[in-house]
């Protein structure tokens, strides 16, 4: 087997944060260094919790979680619509006993990227919440870019409309100063935006199907997936949820299942009728080269099956349980 991709998730759980991680965790290809919750979905609190409990759900008691920043970096916190009031649901998960560990998510990333940096072998970030505590990490010390291998976020809308405005995307908008810094830092992004995560639509069969394949954690995954469906035809084309955040893990796992256009990408970070607004720039009328890969096609098919074949580890199938 190739080298394990080594990353850090930085999160916001949140009913996808959370399907997710139950992925990540059952996958030997990656080598997960820690998860840095941040204030997006629910306040910092629960998004810590969460994290807690999902890592103990899945059995990664191992993997460190480090608290992360509290409120975005200007704007007041907005909160996600779709997670209900604990962040995961109706879901009653029990109390952690794991801790969030002393260190804070900043000085986690900055400790970690640098000594990425200095052993020039760079960490992939995977950002599916808004980029509060990375932008931060980046103000304090800039050189910690060097420990990035690049960034494969959730975030953003291009051609697609917002879904928390007529414009932008909830973790855009939650926190458009982060994206503003992150998007200038010239590290190579793969952007799965709503043009790519609205093309996997989480839908009621294939809650029944996760259902009957994970073990363990059956009951758990359907009660999160069934909250999950928006039940807006209209909108996304069918009953279901769009699988946002999974797919950077899907993405990382099997690349060949999407592809991608490169752009220069930037967010709307002080007009407030368009704040958090992403805009790429695909033919370089901005003068500067790409910093991005933006997916825009997904065989969705083959992510819901990987995504089933993943989960079947819970019961004990096969993997790394
Ligand atoms: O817009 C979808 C994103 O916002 C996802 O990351 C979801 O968890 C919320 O954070
Ligand atoms: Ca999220």
């Amino acid at each position: 087997m190739m080298k394990p991709i080594s990353i850090i998730i930085d999160c916001d759980p949140g009913i996808d944060d959370t399907i997710a991680l139950l992925t990540a965790f059952v996958s030997p290809e990656l080598d997960i260094r820690g998860i840095t919750p941040v204030c997006g979905n629910q306040p910092l609190e629960k998004t810590v919790r969460n994290a807690l409990q999902v890592c103990e759900l899945g059995g990664r008691t191992d993997i460190p979680v480090y608290a992360g920043c509290f409120k975005p970096m200007i704007r007041e916190p907005i909160y996600g619509q779709f997670h209900g009031k604990s962040g995961l649901g109706n879901t009653m998960l029990p109390e952690p006993v794991k801790k969030p560990e002393a260190q804070s998510a900043v000085d986690f990333l900055i400790a970690e990227l640098s000594k990425a940096a200095e052993k020039q072998e760079p960490i992939t970030l995977c950002c599916i919440g808004p980029m509060t505590n990375f932008a931060v990490a980046l103000r304090i010390k800039p050189e910690i870019a060097a420990g990035v291998e690049r960034i494969i976020m959730m975030g953003g809308a291009y051609r697609e409309s917002g879904n928390r405005t007529m414009t932008a995307e909830f973790n855009m908008l939650a926190d458009p100063h982060a994206a503003h810094i992150v998007f200038s830092s010239n590290i190579p992004i793969v952007a799965l935006a709503l043009d790519a995560t609205h093309q996997v639509m989480l839908k009621p069969e294939h809650v029944d199907e996760f259902a009957r394949v994970s073990g363990r954690i059956s009951t758990t995954i359907s009660e999160l997936m069934m909250f999950w469906d928006r039940n807006d035809v209209r909108r996304y084309g069918s009953r279901g949820g769009p699988l946002h955040d999974p797919l950077v893990i899907v993405y990382l796992l099997a690349p060949h299942l999407f592809e991608s256009e490169p752009a220069r990408i930037f967010v709307e970070h002080e007009s407030e009728l368009c704040m958090g607004q992403t805009i790429a720039d695909w033919y370089g009328k901005s003068n500067l080269e790409p910093n991005a890969q933006i997916v825009s096609k997904v065989n969705s098919q083959a992510v819901i099956e990987l995504m089933l074949e993943r989960l079947s580890r819970y019961a004990g199938n096969k993997g790394t349980l």
